[in-house]
């Protein structure tokens, strides 16, 4: 039996090899194959940066109450914070937010959360909340879940959004939740961004009068004395932009 090269008379190798000479093909030599994904492919970290900016998008539009939908930072510092959190939450801190009535503190804030989940984060996990909500949920008999597993929530969340802290009627309860939460929160360095419309300090006059409330007188010395200490304070400043025929 002859070999199946030879089958039509002689060496087919051999001929498609004069073939190839004749025509110039003989000495192509295979390029390298470029599999390198591209950023639209799986295995680009582009595509994966992508794919959990969408899903982090999703859970921020969760937690935003439907007139903060449309919300943006444009605050450099809260912009520079976001950014922490982004690039290492542990490094970012404490924000405090104060400001009179309608100075944009929850437009700012739902657009700095924003802001971390379209920059596509290993984790996104958010937790947007009022105060009184939170007291609600903190109070016994607050949360059919139960009021310890609202508080652990709360503590362990990897990023907490307390807004119009203060707003509250300081009494012993609120005091001491509000403590052990921030000094939890302080003590993981979980990134927690908080509203006021109180100042962190109200001015005093030459006679050592304060010009008007501020954290001290609703949060309780304990408290504010904590939240000047650990964070970082963005004053609002502003006329109200609801005058303005915003709301
Ligand atoms: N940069 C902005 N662009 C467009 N609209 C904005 C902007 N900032 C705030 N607003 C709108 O102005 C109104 C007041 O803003 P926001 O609710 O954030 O104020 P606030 O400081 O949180 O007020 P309050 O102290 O009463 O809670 C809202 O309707 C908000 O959507
Ligand atoms: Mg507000």
């Amino acid at each position: 039996m002859p070999e199946p090269s030879r089958a039509f008379g002689g060496d087919l190798t051999a001929r498609l090899q004069r073939v190839l000479e004749a025509r110039g093909l003989d000495h192509i030599e295979p390029g390298p194959i470029d599999d390198t994904p591209d950023e639209d492919e799986p295995g680009h970290p582009e595509y994966h940066r992508r794919r959990r900016a969408a899903w982090s998008l999703a859970r921020w539009e969760t937690a935003t109450p439907y007139r903060y939908q449309g919300a943006t930072c444009t605050h450099p510092e809260l912009q520079a914070w976001a950014d922490r959190v982004v690039a290492n939450p542990r490094s970012a801190g404490f924000v405090l937010l104060t400001g009179s009535f309608g100075t944009g503190k929850t437009h700012q804030s739902y657009g700095a959360l924003r802001r971390i989940a379209e920059a596509g984060p290993d984790r996104y996990e958010v937790i947007a909340i009022t105060a009184p909500d939170m007291y609600a949920l903190m109070r016994p008999g607050g949360s059919e879940r139960g009021t310890e597993y609202e508080v652990k929530r709360l503590k362990k969340i990897p990023l907490l959004l307390i807004d119009d802290l203060g707003t509250e009627k300081i009494s012993e309860f609120t005091e001491e939740a509000t403590y052990r939460l921030l000094n939890e929160r302080y003590n993981e360095s979980l990134p927690t961004l908080i509203t006021s419309n109180l100042p962190a300090l109200s001015a005093v006059d030459d006679r050592g009068v304060k010009q008007g409330p501020d954290l001290t007188d609703k949060l309780g010395e304990r408290i504010a004395d904590r939240l000047r200490e650990i964070t970082h304070i963005v004053p609002m400043e502003g006329p109200s932009r609801r005058r303005r025929g915003a709301a």
